[in-house]
């Protein structure tokens, strides 16, 4: 469950921050008062793991908001995730693909987040994709014993780890666009954006535009709160333009990031994360990370 120290959340997604949870931790400004608000959670490793006693956690994507907030209001429980997943991973040991499919296809209909936990811990390198109809569309993640013990376990503390977050902090969870989530936020709060990577293909459950990278930048001048911004600065072959263009304004912190869409070499593809603030960053911290290269795998 932690790696590093950093806690990993049991929902993954692509575009997750593991990696980098260190330097946006050692660089974030935030005075004991303030409160995390955080408009594209995602998996939420990064809030998660900054653990603020006051906290708004927002996405578009109705499927992980729900999760959550079942966690919150003991709808889901780690006991109830252990059972589930032993005699969900039992089927799937029997009758294979078969039964992948088959709860994608209940998944689909009825929208149960145990479901979601299910096939987002099997399907294919951990992807969260829909497609037009909003139906999730990742194939099966072949793997022999897909729900081992130890796999069951491992879920099922970071499951256990969020109940306690939730017991301890005062979080909330809202499935809404980032526009909404930025307007709730106290100019004593710290805001962390992490949407889709403008200019870059982009599968969640919404497209990104310039347009909502332009209304992100206005929404979050017009806010008075502290902001990080998560950003691609460049790869081998090409720049982000809008760094520039749009975030001109912002300091910026660069890091070197490999990340491999399964285990072969030639899918090993670096690029390199840019992190844009609206205060001073006066020295770059980033002990945890001295390397200067981070790696992350989604297989
Ligand atoms: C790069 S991912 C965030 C990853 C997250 N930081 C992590 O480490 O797991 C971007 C997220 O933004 C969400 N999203 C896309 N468009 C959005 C919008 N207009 N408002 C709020 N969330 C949006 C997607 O559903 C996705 O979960």
């Amino acid at each position: 469950m932690l790696n590093d120290r950093i806690f990993v959340p049991p929902i993954k997604i692509q575009g997750i921050k593991t990696k980098i949870v260190p330097i946006i931790k050692a660089n974030v400004k935030l005075a004991a008062a303030e409160m995390w608000v955080e408009p594209f959670m995602g998996s939420g490793v990064v809030g998660f793991n900054i653990a603020r006693k006051k906290a708004i956690f927002a996405d578009t994507n109705p499927h992980i908001i729900e999760f959550y907030n079942q966690i919150k209001y003991r709808k889901i429980t780690s006991y109830l995730v252990k059972a589930f997943l032993e005699k969900e991973g039992d089927e799937l040991e029997k009758k294979d693909e078969k039964h992948y499919y088959y709860i994608r296809d209940r998944f689909n209909e009825f929208h149960d987040p145990l479901d979601f936990l299910f096939l987002n811990r099997s399907c294919f390198n951990g992807m969260v994709r829909f497609n037009k109809n909003n139906d999730f569309n990742v194939p099966y993640g072949h793997k022999p014993l897909r729900f081992a013990k130890a796999y069951v376990t491992k879920i099922v503390n970071q499951v256990r780890h969020i109940e306690i977050l939730l017991q301890n902090n005062d979080w909330q969870f809202y499935c809404q666009p980032f526009e909404k989530t930025i307007a709730m936020a106290p100019a004593f709060s710290f805001i962390y954006c992490d949407p889709p990577y403008i200019g870059r293909h982009v599968d969640y459950y919404d497209s990104w535009s310039l347009d909502n990278e332009l209304s992100l930048r206005d929404t979050l001048i017009c806010s008075k709160a502290k902001f990080m911004l998560s950003t691609w600065d460049h790869n081998e072959y090409r720049s982000n333009v809008y760094i520039d263009e749009i975030w001109g304004f912002c300091n910026k912190i660069t890091k070197e990031h490999y990340y491999h869409v399964g285990a072969k070499e030639r899918n090993r593809n670096s690029i390199v994360e840019a992190l844009l603030t609206n205060y001073e960053i006066d020295k770059i911290r980033d002990k945890e990370t001295a390397s200067g290269q981070l790696s992350i795998c989604f297989a």
